[in-house]
């Protein structure tokens, strides 16, 4: 069976003074981070953006497609352990 592995982005930002979001806390350099190691790895994976997931108290998110994990609070360190995800999804998608 092949699986459609999608990486699920958060690309908004919430401009209410307190308001914490994934665009505020540095989503769109991870973002850019993480396509970069994609391509690296030369992972089947498309990037999808979206306006909020819903866990914007919990910024920066990506979620793994379909079906994956969200992570949340990401910063640099995460970015590998998401690129692992991925692998894996698409290690199962091809069994
Ligand atoms: S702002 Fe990213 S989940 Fe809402």
């Amino acid at each position: 069976m092949s699986l459609n592995v999608r990486l699920i982005v958060c690309i908004n930002e919430r401009l209410g003074i307190g308001q914490r979001s994934c665009v505020g806390s540095g989503n769109l350099d991870y973002i850019r981070e993480i396509r970069v190691m994609i391509d690296s790895a030369g992972l089947n994976v498309s990037i999808i953006e979206r306006e909020c997931l819903d866990k914007c108290e919990q910024g920066p998110v990506m979620r793994v497609a379909p079906g994956g994990k969200f992570f949340t609070e990401i910063d640099s360190s995460t970015l590998p352990v998401i690129v692992e995800e991925l692998k894996s999804f698409l290690a199962y998608s091809v069994k």
